[in-house]
């Protein structure tokens, strides 16, 4: 199993540290909320931009914003190495997909709770991942709502079914306590916010994390 912390459990009094006590991460999860797609507001270019010289983790970004492609370039200057944006934010996810590419960054696709696992089988080809939200998006701290991981279960099926390269990525509730579960639903990938950073020792949660076999 892959971790991808999430920054939004962090002390936003002190992110360089936090930063420092994840490296053992595989990626660093970094949750930008507008309030208007989500109702809460996170964090943005400018705090991840300041974030880049401090860690050579994945900057693995999660939009959750109306409307992504405005935001782009910020982001790509920002430092983000991947960008996810959300099925449900923008008119044409494959076109901004495929904008995401051509900028030299990896793109993923993401899917709400509500949203049916097969409206990404046609974009599959256009992603390197295809997030599956487990909770509803815009808060940290919920508990995980398992018929998404049935959603997980059949978005990996159809992947090796067209022998793509992408990864499967579970965010929301996710953390010891039930990451047996989640790999076996054929998660790769899991993002992990309060079970990390509400840790004594975030490194000790993302090795048993990281030990989960399938
Ligand atoms: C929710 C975010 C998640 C969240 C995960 O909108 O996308 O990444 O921070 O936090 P936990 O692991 O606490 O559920
Ligand atoms: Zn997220």
């Amino acid at each position: 199993m892959k971790v991808s912390p999430s920054l939004l459990a962090a002390d936003f009094a002190d992110l360089k540290t936090a930063v420092a006590r994840i490296a053992t991460a595989d990626m660093l999860h970094l949750d930008v909320m507008d309030g208007i797609f989500v109702p809460n507001i996170s964090f943005g270019a400018g705090i991840i931009k300041a974030l880049r010289p401090h860690t050579d983790l994945f900057f693995d970004v999660h939009l959750m914003i109306e409307r992504p492609e405005r935001y782009l370039e910020d982001f790509k200057r920002a430092g983000a190495d991947g960008i996810s944006i959300h099925y449900e934010s923008t008119e044409s996810p494959a076109a901004v997909l495929k904008t995401i590419r051509e900028m030299g960054i990896s793109p993923a696709i993401t899917i709400s709770p509500d949203t049916p696992a097969e409206v990404v089988f046609p974009l599959l080809p256009l992603v390197d991942m295809v997030l599956i939200m487990t909770v509803y998006p815009g808060f940290g701290g919920q508990k995980l709502i398992p018929a998404c991981l049935q959603k997980a279960r059949a978005i990996k099926d159809e992947i090796l079914r067209q022998n793509l390269p992408v990864l499967v990525q579970a965010d929301g509730g996710v953390g010891p306590a039930n990451i047996a579960e989640v790999a076996a639903a054929g998660v790769d990938v899991a993002v992990a916010g309060s079970a990390v950073f509400g840790a004594a020792d975030p490194a000790a949660v993302i090795a048993a994390m990281k030990a989960t076999r399938k």
